[in-house]
């Protein structure tokens, strides 16, 4: 399971901990990693049934693609160390929305928004924050519709409510947030590189924008 993968780096940073201590939040770790599993699954299936739904009656697919992520235990450990919080089971579960993550790329601009009105619409989702990036993106030309939800799991005698965070795009704003970050995160570029490379990849964000704005538009007119 994919939370060995954590084994190691757990034993090196809990080094202080006896063996007993490390051995239980693995394990408590283990069972939440499978719950955020399990919701991140749920969500995907949910975009899947309205892709298929829509394909159906619109004779074309608004998802190109989805991709799920557990977020890495650096990751996590990283931004609770940053937020001033214990690294604990319960401190992950209180504090963190996005361990799972569910990347939903889109064909045109309408469709993220439809999408996910049709998500938090759905009666067993349950809102919990949502952040549009494309009505107000961020000043670095960033754009995403990001929502966070919370999702019921139901396990043979119980049920959790699990927290996703889902990230909503256009094939666009998606290409030029990977180079942007493959490029310039933690990359340790000078002020100087910083503040250059800042307003060239705001331009590429507007040019991508103004892209899709063009082709919604082409496909208004098709379908009319
Ligand atoms: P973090 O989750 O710690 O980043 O803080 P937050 O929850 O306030 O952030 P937000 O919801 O704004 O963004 C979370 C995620 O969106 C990040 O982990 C990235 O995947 C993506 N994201 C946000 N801003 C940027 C950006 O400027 N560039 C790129 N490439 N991705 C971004
Ligand atoms: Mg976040």
């Amino acid at each position: 399971m994919e939370n060995n993968l954590y084994k190691d780096e757990i034993a090196g940073f809990l080094i202080e901990n006896s063996p007993e201590d490390i051995q239980n939040f693995m394990l408590e770790l283990q069972t939440l990693m499978s719950y955020y599993k399990c919701a991140m699954h749920e969500i995907e299936a949910k975009f899947k049934v309205l892709n298929e739904q829509f394909s159906l009656q619109h004779e074309r697919n608004p998802i190109e693609s989805i991709k799920t992520r557990l977020k890495s235990f650096k990751s996590i450990r990283e931004k609770l160390q940053r937020k001033g919080l214990p690294l604990t089971a319960q401190s992950i579960w209180d504090n963190l929305n996005d361990v799972a993550g569910i990347r939903v790329v889109c064909s045109f601009i309408d469709d993220i928004h439809m999408l996910g009105y049709c998500l938090i619409s759905q009666d067993d989702v349950k809102l919990i924050e949502i952040k549009d990036y494309i009505e107000h993106p961020k000043e670095n030309g960033y754009r995403s519709l990001h929502i966070i939800v919370e999702v019921p799991i139901f396990l043979c005698d119980d049920k959790r409510l699990v927290r996703a965070e889902v990230q909503l795009r256009t094939i666009n704003m998606n290409s030029w947030a990977k180079l942007e970050h493959r490029m310039r995160y933690k990359k340790n570029l000078s002020e100087d590189l910083l503040l250059r490379t800042h307003d060239e990849l705001l331009e590429c964000a507007e040019i991508s924008n103004q892209l899709d704005l063009k082709m919604q538009a082409i496909r208004n007119i098709i379908e009319k």
